[in-house]
């Protein structure tokens, strides 16, 4: 993949950046050092101080993508001496706590996956960064460009195994919420070869294509 990197400043999202002034060229990639209305998903805000990576990417649309990007992230922080653990679909967490997160907001054929990554401060009680998980320093360029080079390779092989070493939402009771009032609960069973989540309810089990994921037991 060919990329261009343009770095921005005092943006509001860079997933708007992408989306308004790149006219969307596969390859390009977004950086700011801060974002005022960083975007999370379902809604939520993604706090974005300076210190952290805040990256946008134009891909192509694929099925799999959300998945894709979540390994290619663990991976690049995992060469780094943490050990990251992917909560489905892509929330990536270490010791249950938010490290980085990715947004995809597609139009046709065209992706823009969002990557804000926390690496010198965590800014929510339940989030945790690079710098208080490995000894190992990494500048926001160097992790930048390891996630690009782990997003080609995540092309490569099958992605659907590397996902489900990554995924510490196998076995566990979980909460999805579907919508505003819908959700299922209960055991997650397996992701499926098109990545997605099957949940036994005791009564049913559903195969849940997107939604917002909580893990209400322990690991077993
Ligand atoms: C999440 O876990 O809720 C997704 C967070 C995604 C944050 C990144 S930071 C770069 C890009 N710009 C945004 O506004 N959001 C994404």
């Amino acid at each position: 993949m060919d990329v261009h990197i343009i770095h921005v400043d005092g943006v509001s999202s860079t997933q708007d950046v992408a989306r308004e002034m790149t006219m969307q060229e596969l390859g390009t990639v977004i950086v700011a050092d801060v974002q005022e209305s960083g975007r999370g998903r379902h809604g939520h805000v993604w706090l974005s101080p300076r210190g952290g990576l805040y990256a946008s990417i134009v891909l192509r649309s694929d099925p799999l993508l959300s998945l894709r990007i979540g390994v290619a992230v663990a991976r690049a922080l995992q060469h780094l001496g943490i050990d990251p653990r992917l909560k489905w679909p892509n929330d990536v967490l270490v010791h249950e706590k938010k490290i980085a997160g990715i947004l995809i907001e597609s139009s046709g054929e065209t992706a823009i996956v969002g990557i804000g990554v926390n690496i010198d401060r965590a800014p929510l009680l339940n989030s945790t960064c690079v710098v208080a998980e490995t000894e190992r320093t990494i500048t926001r360029e160097d992790l930048l460009h390891a996630i690009l080079e782990e997003i080609e390779i995540a092309y490569e092989g099958d992605l659907i195994k590397a996902y489900r070493e990554f995924c510490s939402t196998l076995g566990r009771t979980v909460r999805v919420s579907l919508s505003a009032e819908a959700y299922v609960t209960g055991i997650a069973m397996e992701i499926d070869r098109e990545g997605h989540l099957v949940v036994d309810d005791g009564n049913d089990v559903h195969t849940i294509v997107g939604g917002d994921c909580e893990h209400l037991s322990a690991r077993v």
